[in-house]
């Protein structure tokens, strides 16, 4: 299959592309700096050069291919207004996206986060939340699974709050990140929260195989790592810089806050099953002890 691929240079996007051009598929990439151009042709793709917000180049790589992987998503979570405009700007790929598969039957792999439910794991059969600060999120995705009745093979991977490789990544990256400007590794609230994890080139598999053969209007679970208590994350991140652990206000979290003072943990026994995918990887925990002082 030919994929369109956004965020092929990100954490997740990077072993996305490898994956895909490990087996067999040729890999579109969007790129949007001459630095992004040159890691993505490096690493055999082929690339289309623009950003999110050039919707016209995004329908140019629908044209151009058999399949969708959309992954790309600003990174600057620096405050509420910019965490919104990062959203929409998702959102008006995705609908771009969406449109112009109507009618093709060819399959867009979108990702979403794990919902939370509360008591006990969510899984793939919960919706994902529409409301909050990511809720936007939540509505392009079900706006974009909902296609599977207009002739589009459009699927959802929901990943956990940490998605990582070499130590870094997702929220625990962000933890990471704050501890180094704060000099404490800080967790919100008692720390007994759980958050799911799982390991870049586990997910990047899953993405593969959703790709490949999930039905029209499905979303799946990327976990692995069904909760880590994140005093526990905190612990091990502290220890590595060589820094105290203590508990810190929500608010040192930005927009974030109130996403990370929540229990949230999450299982994947449904598409494991299902799709016979099995992550390999090193866990959470594990891979935190890759972080260099
Ligand atoms: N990592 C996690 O733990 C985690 C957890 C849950 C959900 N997710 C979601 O999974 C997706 C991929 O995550 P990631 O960790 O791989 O992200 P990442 O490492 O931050 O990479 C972001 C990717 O998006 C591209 N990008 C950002 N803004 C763009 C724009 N305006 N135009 C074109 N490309 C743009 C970046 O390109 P450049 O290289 O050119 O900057 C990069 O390839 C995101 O939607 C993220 O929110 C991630």
């Amino acid at each position: 299959m030919r994929v369109f691929v956004t965020g092929g240079t990100g954490t997740i996007g990077a072993p996305v592309v490898a994956e895909l051009l490990n087996h067999g598929h040729t890999v579109l990439a969007l790129a949007r700096s001459e630095e992004s151009d040159h890691a993505l042709k490096g690493a055999g793709a082929q690339t289309l050069r623009g950003s999110l917000t050039d919707l016209d180049v995004l329908r140019a790589g629908v044209a151009e291919s058999d399949g969708v992987i959309s992954l790309a998503f600003g990174r600057d979570y620096s405050s509420a207004e910019a965490l919104a405009q990062g959203i929409a700007e998702e959102a008006a790929a995705l609908a771009v996206l969406g449109e112009e598969l109507v009618g093709s039957d060819r399959p867009i792999v979108t990702v979403s986060g794990t919902p939370w439910v509360p008591g006990r794991p969510s899984t793939e059969a919960d919706p994902v939340p529409t409301d909050g600060p990511v809720g936007g999120r939540g509505r392009s995705v079900t706006a974009l699974l909902a296609l599977a009745s207009r002739g589009v093979r459009a699927t959802a991977v929901r990943l956990p709050r940490t998605v990582h490789n070499e130590g870094q990544g997702g929220f625990a990256g962000l933890l990471t990140d704050q501890a180094r400007r704060a000099g404490v590794s800080g967790y919100p609230g008692d720390g007994t929260q759980r958050w799911p994890a799982v390991h870049a080139l586990d997910a990047a598999v899953l993405f593969r195989l959703v790709l490949e053969s999930a039905p029209a209007g499905t979303a799946w679970h990327a976990v692995d790592d069904e909760g880590d208590a994140v005093r526990d994350i905190a612990a091990v991140i502290g220890r590595r810089l060589g820094l105290p652990v203590e508990s810190v206000p929500e608010e040192t979290f930005g927009p974030f806050g109130p996403i990370f003072a929540m229990d949230q943990p999450a299982s994947s026994a449904y598409t494991r099953d299902t799709l016979s995918w099995e992550p390999k990887h090193p866990s959470l925990l594990e891979d935190l002890e890759n972080i260099q002082p």
